[in-house]
């Protein structure tokens, strides 16, 4: 068969993955003209925006779009025209876990993949390569290739592709420019694997032959789950060893430095924390769960479910370890909480750690104060809401205050909370910020940020994660 060279690429669902994702090819293959599509007309003209105020906030992603946008890259709501135009299309768009239904609570919500995919059908007039980029449960491809070939029009045909993201959130750009690997899977058959190596070339553009992995279709999204699932899973591990070691006096960085220097171990993803969120780890462990639990085996998912709940474990237990230590109240009292986002550099705060700890903290009928340095205050709203749907807007409001700066969220409070690892806490003046706060002044690090010898040395009263109150 005659090779496939691709020169016009879609992409469906212009969020955190495809948005980036493209804008990097669009960077690195000028002879590739990329269009991101989405339904989301705020999406796209904040993509379009004259100052580039774009819709996510990533390290590097401003510098990408300038140097494309209008080139090569396109951003529009036209799905339609971005279909029939391409020859290669990505579908990015969310999968998030089902809340109703058959496998609510676990499995994913393919409602979205599915009515891109019914789209492509519905559109095409010429043969494509259909690109399954979101993340999807094992087997997705199939239903996929179902829905394309019942509602194709005749002379078309649809190859289609697993190539799932391996991008984190806050480092993005840097991850698409020097991934550790790109993975392509394919059927094995003649037509998969011309379709493969079509993709693989525009990878090649910037990527290294060997970092290029060609796989089959159900390896390859098995492998995006499991790739999250052993991520979370190394972070409750650390989780769990930190409450043995608050129990203990044992020091959470001391013992995983220790674990991580074990060059079968390594060093990463062993930072303990107030537990960890975003749109990916919950979602796809409890994406393995439910297949797991579909294939008849209840004990693999049992295991892998323990990750997700020991995660909420560690959150419950670090908003009580704020309860107790200020003296099993704090009703009435002003906490400042420093971070709102899942993690530092990005303003995504889907299944954030903060979240379920203001939520903890309006229980007890705390005052708090919330600063976050690139949540926008719409979002912290709709979050908080969501979370607590028994309280209406105005008595949350009443009780949480959003502030725009660190020093302004400190003012008055008996108790500082990090739940964020944003760099500009490490700079924090504690020195001032104990001098504004109601003594005794409470410090609660749930990210190991801050220098606690020397809070303790300005006076503070200071509990970190995974040491015990002696420290
Ligand atoms: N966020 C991450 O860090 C990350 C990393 C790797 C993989 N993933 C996976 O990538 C996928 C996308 O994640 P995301 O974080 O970019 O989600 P997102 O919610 O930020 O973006 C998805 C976009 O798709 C659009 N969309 C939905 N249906 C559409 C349709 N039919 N036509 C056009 N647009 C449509 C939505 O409007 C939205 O803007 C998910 O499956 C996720 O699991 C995410």
């Amino acid at each position: 068969m005659a090779p496939i060279k691709v020169t016009k690429i879609c992409c469906i669902g212009a969020g955190y993955v495809g948005g980036p994702t493209c804008a990097v090819i669009a960077l690195r293959c000028p002879h590739i003209t990329v269009t991101i599509v989405d339904l989301n007309q705020d999406r796209v003209d904040a993509w379009n925006s004259e100052d580039f105020k774009l819709p996510i906030y990533e390290p590097g992603l401003e510098d990408v779009v300038r140097q494309a946008r209008g080139r090569n890259l396109f951003f529009s709501t036209d799905v339609d025209k971005g279909i029939k135009e391409a020859d290669l299309i990505f579908v990015s768009v969310n999968t998030p876990t089902k809340k109703t239904g058959v496998g609510a609570g676990f499995g994913a919500d393919l409602h979205y993949v599915e009515l891109a995919t019914r789209r492509i059908a519905a559109v095409a007039d010429s043969s494509k390569i259909v690109v399954e980029k979101s993340t999807v449960p094992c087997r997705t491809a199939e239903s996929m290739r179902t829905i394309l070939e019942a509602n194709s029009k005749n002379h078309c045909r649809f190859d289609i592709l697993s190539n799932p993201e391996f991008l984190a959130e806050g480092t993005a750009i840097s991850d698409l420019f020097k991934p550790d690997r790109v993975l392509i899977g394919s059927l094995q058959t003649e037509e998969g694997l011309e379709a493969c190596r079509a993709l693989a070339d525009v990878y090649a553009n910037w990527v290294p032959q060997e970092r290029i992995l060609t796989v089959g279709l159900w390896s390859s999204e098995l492998s995006k789950l499991a790739a999250n699932a052993m991520l979370a899973q190394r972070i409750s591990s650390i989780n769990a060893l930190s409450a043995i070691c608050e129990a203990t006096g044992a020091n959470i960085d001391e013992v995983a430095h220790a674990v991580g220097c074990d060059s079968r171990v390594g060093p990463k993803f062993l930072k303990a924390s107030v537990g960890f969120g975003g749109s990916c780890f919950q979602k796809d462990i409890l994406n393995l769960v439910y297949l797991s639990e579909s294939l008849h085996l209840p004990e693999v998912a049992a295991y892998w479910r323990q990750v997700v709940e020991m995660n909420e474990y560690q959150k419950r237990r670090f908003s009580k370890r704020v309860v107790d230590t200020l003296f099993n109240t704090i009703t009435g009292k002003r906490i400042a909480v420093l971070g709102f986002a899942f993690k530092a550099d990005t303003g995504d705060t889907r299944e954030s750690a903060s979240i379920t700890l203001i939520r903890d903290f309006v229980a007890e009928r705390a005052n708090v104060h919330v600063y976050d340095p690139k949540v926008e205050e719409e979002q912290i709203w709709m979050d908080l809401t969501e979370a607590m749907p028994q309280l209406p807007a105005e008595t949350i409001k009443k009780q949480v205050t959003l502030c725009s700066s660190a020093l302004e969220a400190c003012k008055d409070a008996e108790a500082v909370v990090i739940a964020t690892e944003w760099k500009e806490f490490t700079l924090i003046d504690w020195e001032t910020v104990y001098a504004n706060m109601k003594k005794p002044a409470f410090v609660f690090d749930g990210r190991l940020l801050v220098d606690a010898k020397k809070l303790k040395e300005i006076g503070f009263k200071v509990t970190v994660i995974g040491r015990g109150n002696g420290l």
